[in-house]
Order: structure tokens, then C-alpha cells, then sequence
């Protein structure tokens, strides 16, 4: 996979400045102060504790009620509209995230507003495909493709548009552990950009540079990966 093409000076870094979310009148996030520019990021934590709350205020789609986000030098409160050009994000549940009759299709829509023509949108489609075992899918109905093979489509459809920061929030959650193993290892291993994991799986959560534990609304810790989930391992026994 290529490095992302709007290659910019900004440092790799995320930066939260006390930032609350408050929902519904519900406070879902307090006063989280964080700055990381690690490669690997895992965030972990119980269910509720904030992590997907927090992975969505990366690439503006969810807005703190006050404090700040910078992600690669980008204000996501104030210009949410580049961060999420910014920012590729995968759910767990690719469902939501199919949109095309077919699979070349649905990759190919991410690139609808990308400025390429359209030789160039149908060889980065098929370099995609190819690069995450598709290729033989790309004419196939979307709905045809197995949960672990609509996970790789999903990731397919934001990393064709090779984002800086790719948040992939529970990427893993439905796979098989074949396919669990594989998706970990292009989201540890293969991938260029700085890549944000919200993950249960803490085996996976382990292979990351640096952990962000929340609990209940706040960061509890951030530190080496191992120290980390050692830490909050140790919280169970
Ligand atoms: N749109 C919303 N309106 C009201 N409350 C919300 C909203 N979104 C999330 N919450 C609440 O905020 C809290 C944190 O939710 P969040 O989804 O960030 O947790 P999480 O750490 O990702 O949990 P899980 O591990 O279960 O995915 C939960 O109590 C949830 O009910
Ligand atoms: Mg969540």
C-alpha cells in the first residue's frame, strides 16, 4: 500500500485539550487531555468507558461540548470536513459501511469526489482489491461476501482513499480467528499511516507502540502497550 498522497509537514499526532462530550445531557467524556504520535495506537477499556466516543471526535463526527481535538495539525471541531478527509474510519459492522452493488463499486465510490480520472480510480480500485484478497470478488454483489471478506471491503473503501490516520473501531470484533489474524496484521503491519485501534482483543491491543485505557469518561492511563494492558489484565484476576 502506497503512503498517503497528501503528504504534509504536520506531525502524526493527536492532541486533545480537556475535552468533555456531553449527549443527550449525559456527560460521555470528561476533561480528556491526551497527546500521542505513536504508529500503533490501541484504546481500550470496558463497554461504556468512552472508546468509540472518543474514536469519532478523531475525524469530527462527534463534536465536544467544550476542549479541543487536533489531529495531524488539522482542528477537527472547527474544520470537520478535513478531518474526515483526513481520517479513514472502519465500524465493526461493515453492513453499515456497504453501499454499491458491487464490491469494485463500493471501492470505487470512495474516490467519487477524489479529483482522479477514471483510469486512474479503476487502477487504484483493482490495486486495492488485489492488495486485500478481493480481486476475484470485484464484480460479485456485495451482500455475497462473508463477514471477514465485507470487513476487508470496508477497510478497502477507506484506505483507497489513503488516509493519514486510519480509526478502526472494533475492527476484529466479528471475525473468525483466521481472518481476526489477518486484519491485525495489515492493520499492525502493513499499513503506512498512523492507524488508531479501538479493540477488546487485547492480544491485538498488544501488538500496538502505545495504549489509551478509558474508564468511565476518562483516561485512566497512557503508556507502552504492554505496561498498559499488563495493567488493566492484572484489573480481572
Ligand atoms: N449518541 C449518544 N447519546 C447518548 N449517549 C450516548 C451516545 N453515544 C454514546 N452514548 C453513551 O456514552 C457512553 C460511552 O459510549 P461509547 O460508545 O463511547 O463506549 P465504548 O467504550 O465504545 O463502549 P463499547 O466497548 O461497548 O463499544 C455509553 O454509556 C453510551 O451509552
Ligand atoms: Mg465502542
Amino acid at each position: 500500500m502506497p503512503a498517503p498522497e497528501h503528504t504534509s509537514s504536520a506531525p502524526a499526532r493527536i492532541v486533545l485539550h480537556d475535552v468533555s462530550v456531553t449527549l443527550d445531557a449525559r456527560r460521555i467524556l470528561e476533561d480528556v487531555s491526551l497527546e500521542v504520535d505513536a504508529h500503533r495506537i490501541a484504546v481500550i477499556g470496558a463497554n461504556g468507558s468512552g472508546k468509540s466516543t472518543f474514536a469519532r471526535l478523531l475525524n469530527g463526527l462527534v463534536k465536544p461540548s467544550s476542549g479541543s481535538v487536533h489531529v495531524h495539525g488539522v482542528d477537527a471541531v472547527a474544520r470537520p470536513a478535513e478531518a474526515r478527509h483526513r481520517v479513514g474510519f472502519v465500524f465493526s459492522s461493515p453492513d453499515a459501511q456497504i453501499l454499491m452493488p458491487t464490491v469494485a463499486e463500493d471501492v470505487a465510490l470512495s474516490l467519487n469526489r477524489s479529483g482522479l480520472d477514471r483510469a486512474d480510480v479503476t487502477r487504484r480500485v483493482e490495486q486495492t482489491l488485489a492488495a486485500y484478497g478481493l480481486i476475484e470478488h470485484a464484480d460479485a454483489p456485495a451482500y455475497t461476501l462473508s463477514g471477514g471478506q465485507k470487513q476487508l471491503l470496508a477497510l478497502a473503501s477507506v484506505l483507497v482513499r489513503r488516509p493519514h490516520l486510519l480509526v478502526a473501531d472494533e475492527p476484529t470484533t466479528l471475525l473468525d480467528r483466521g481472518n481476526a489474524r489477518r486484519v491485525g496484521n495489515i492493520l499492525i503491519d502493513e499499513l503506512p499511516m498512523q492507524v488508531v485501534i479501538v479493540t477488546h482483543d487485547l492480544e491485538l491491543a498488544r501488538r500496538c507502540d502505545v495504549a489509551v485505557l478509558f474508564d468511565r469518561g476518562r483516561v485512566q492511563a497512557v503508556g507502552a502497550a504492554d505496561e498498559i494492558i499488563g495493567g488493566y489484565e492484572r484489573m480481572f484476576v
